[in-house]
């Protein structure tokens, strides 16, 4: 389906200039409005043969992100800029994130260095204290779902799964590889957004999630096998830090940590010593003397062009 054809005359005040091929919900494409900003709009996959199920739970997914987003304004949360309709069906318009989502490390293979995990992990706490201030889980935090800018920043996106905790979905909504046993039971709570915040913490550092295969062989072990420690995958991860993911991805609700705060709490104080120095070592990426030990400035536009 064109570009064109999909929004007929009825979005004048956008004009849509590339598809972005990334993620399963509706399509996503970068465009610019009447003022030349950059947007990115996500509207539902209006194709002949999509599933009427399918298109409804895309539909649903735009609807919740709207709810969500229209309550949720925090630097480390993308923004929702406006909502319109193509063909009688709303879209979301959203600020436009230039930069990458973290899924890249995933595919790379390649894990992120310990001190730019930690920051990330972070900033991400922080979003996630934000969203359930308002008594909103997110429902999918992995690293698709979060995007780097190009000015180091962390923003977390995707709220098509978010909700309000207390009610017994009628099926699991969300990732296998990142969800915590109680979502994977359909009853989703604040706390299953800090497992998912740990298991992300553990694949940025690890290079991908503890458990892997397929969808069944990883929602059984979710269910049943504690997290390995990360150490074994990344002996370079200091021990506070690996407590830290073994905490937040306790089976037990009642024994991770209580709130998203407590979490970036906990990492602040892990990280304080990373950050006394600025310097970060970074695989792959040398500075202009050909050392491995660079600056994080650097070490972003490192990552930018090592995980293109
Ligand atoms: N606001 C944005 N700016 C730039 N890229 C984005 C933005 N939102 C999403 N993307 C890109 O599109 C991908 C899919 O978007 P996402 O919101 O996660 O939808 P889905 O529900 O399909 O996973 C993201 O992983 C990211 O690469
Ligand atoms: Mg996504």
């Amino acid at each position: 389906m064109s570009i064109e054809k999909t929004f007929e005359g009825e979005v004048d005040q956008y004009t849509p200039i590339e598809k972005i091929d990334r993620g399963g919900q509706g399509e996503k494409y970068i465009a610019v409005d009447t003022l030349k900003n950059q947007r990115l709009l996500k509207i539902p996959n209006n194709s002949k043969d999509e599933s009427a199920s399918r298109a409804f739970y895309v539909l649903d997914s735009i609807l919740k992100e709207q709810d969500a987003l229209r309550t949720v304004k925090h630097p480390s949360i993308v923004e929702l800029k406006d909502v319109s309709k193509a063909k009688s069906e709303p879209f979301n318009v959203l600020e436009y994130i230039e930069g990458f989502d973290l899924d890249r490390i995933i595919t790379s293979e390649r894990p992120y260095p310990v001190q730019l995990c930690v920051k990330i992990a972070t900033e991400l706490c922080d979003a996630l204290a934000e969203v359930h201030k308002h008594n909103l889980y997110h429902g999918d935090v992995k690293p698709g779902n979060i995007m780097m800018t190009n000015d180091g920043k962390i923003k977390l996106i995707d709220f098509g799964l978010s909700g309000v905790p207390g009610k017994t979905l009628r099926c699991f909504m969300g990732t296998p590889h990142f969800a915590a046993p109680e979502q994977i039971d359909r009853k989703p709570e604040l706390a299953s957004d800090i497992y998912s915040a740990g298991l992300t913490l553990y694949a940025l550092l690890a290079g991908e999630p503890p458990f892997i295969g397929g969808s069944y062989r990883v929602v059984c072990k979710q269910l049943k096998e504690d997290t390995p420690d990360i150490r074994e995958k990344n002996p370079a991860v200091p021990c506070d830090l690996a407590e830290i993911i073994s905490k937040a991805t306790r089976k037990k609700v009642s024994e991770r940590y209580e709130s998203a705060e407590e979490m970036a709490e906990a990492l602040r104080k892990s990280s304080q010593a990373y950050f006394d120095s600025l310097e970060v070592y970074f695989p792959g990426c040398f500075d202009s003397k050909g050392n491995e030990k660079i600056s994080t400035q650097t070490t972003i536009k490192g990552l930018k062009a090592t995980y293109k």
